[in-house]
């Protein structure tokens, strides 16, 4: 038997499915991840939203490295107050708006949106939670719970009891809620169902309802949030606050990480009656808090989200052909829709023998996801866009 990385990777490592690429990776920089024999693929996917600032930026691996010199893990969350994840909070709290003031640090997004779920349970007294059909939140048995698609949750049943899910966008079905629902969990822009925005007013509706019964909002930005869609967090777009904001994947840069912000009545719930409400080892380690400071750091101080509605524009500009029915999303969180499921997957194949990383959507597979770094160049866009086109006139 041959012992190339990717044979042992099969063999070993744990699989998600029967067909993984295998690609054997050499290393990583700015919009181009590299093969082991140097061959250069530029990357539209960047990790699924989570390389916001490109592959091994300066500022993230110097943050890193400052912090690895100095310690690395030292006590268990909540208990000792470190430089990076305390001055990270700092920053959420002074970049989003009121009543968003605290942050709870925790390891990744199905863990914040299991918490999340876990304080509005907690703060209301009430258990009912209203989701989203064809939402998706994660895979922890919380998160699987309240995403959307049937296909995925069957076999893992009995999950959490009752959650039930509203249509995303429909005005009407907002009035399930009432006073017994603890909180309506959505993404603000659907990400597995194909980069799905909600009509402008659809977001206050729901705001206003779920403040008439006294539920939580609650929204997973954990793919739209950290920049994507040229704003800090997308609900900004739509002119409401979330009671409780979920993040994750860009907000490390490349490292793994989940928070959730809430008010600071709301937060502090989790630390009495009973105390140690959501506890973690990790969650707020000092090396990954230090990644995502740099991350968020160099979001403003490089002007990466104004530079955002720009290269949205040089996308839908350049990606126009006769067989991209439509192109969904916002920003760099974009997705073109192909014929049929099996069309995407062998588009993305080709791009990638022709040096482009693409992706599908998890549940609609004729989605194929644009989601580059957020620091793509106007001239890698065209490059990219063009092997596209060349694979769609070709195939
Ligand atoms: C909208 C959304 N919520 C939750 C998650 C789960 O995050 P994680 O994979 O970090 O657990 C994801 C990941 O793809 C996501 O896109």
């Amino acid at each position: 038997m041959s012992n190339t990385l990717q044979s042992q990777f099969f063999s070993y490592q744990a699989q998600t499915t029967p067909y993984a690429a295998g690609f054997e990776v050499s290393h990583a920089r700015g919009s181009y991840i590299y093969g082991k024999n140097g061959e250069a693929y530029l990357d539209f996917v960047a990790g699924v939203s989570a390389n916001t600032l490109g592959h091994s930026h300066p500022r993230i691996i110097s943050a890193i490295k400052e912090q690895a010199e100095k310690y690395l893990h030292v006590m268990v969350y909540g208990e000792y107050a470190q430089e990076n994840p305390v001055k990270l909070c700092e920053w959420l709290a002074m970049h989003t708006p009121a009543p968003l003031e605290m942050t709870y640090l925790v390891n990744s997004g199905a863990e914040a949106i299991d918490a999340a779920l876990k304080l509005a349970k907690r703060a209301t007294g009430r258990s009912k939670i209203l989701s989203m059909v064809d939402s998706y939140h994660g895979n922890t048995h919380g998160a699987l719970s309240v995403s959307g698609k049937e296909i995925h949750k069957a076999a893992y049943r009995p999950l959490l009891p009752d959650v039930e899910f509203l249509k995303f966008g429909n005005e009407e079905d907002i009035n399930l809620l009432d006073n017994k629902t603890a909180c309506v969990i959505g993404e603000t822009i659907q990400g597995a169902a194909g980069f799905i925005r909600p009509k402008q007013s659809y977001f206050k509706t729901l705001k206003k309802k779920c403040e008439e019964v006294g539920a939580l909002l609650i929204l997973d930005e954990i793919q739209p949030g950290f920049g994507r869609t040229g704003k800090l967090f997308a609900f900004e777009h739509f002119g409401i606050v979330p009671d409780i904001l979920v993040m994750g994947k860009g907000m490390g840069g490349g490292v793994p990480i989940g928070a959730l912000m809430a008010s600071r009545v709301l937060m502090l719930q989790f630390s009495h009656s009973p105390k140690l409400g959501h506890i973690t080892t990790f969650g707020g380690n000092p090396l990954i808090a230090a990644a995502a400071l740099a991350t968020a750091e160099g979001l403003v101080e490089e002007n990466v989200m104004e530079q955002i509605p720009e290269k949205e524009a040089l996308f839908r500009h350049k990606l126009q052909h006769p067989k991209i029915k439509s192109i969904n999303g916002m920003g760099l969180m974009l997705a073109i829709e192909l014929e049929s499921d099996e069309y995407c997957l062998h588009i993305a194949k080709k791009c990638m023998e022709n040096g482009l990383i693409v992706f599908w959507q998890l549940y609609y597979n004729r989605f194929m996801r644009i989601t580059p770094p957020l620091t793509i160049s106007q001239d890698e866009i065209v490059k990219g866009c063009d092997i596209i086109l060349a694979c769609l006139d070709q195939y």
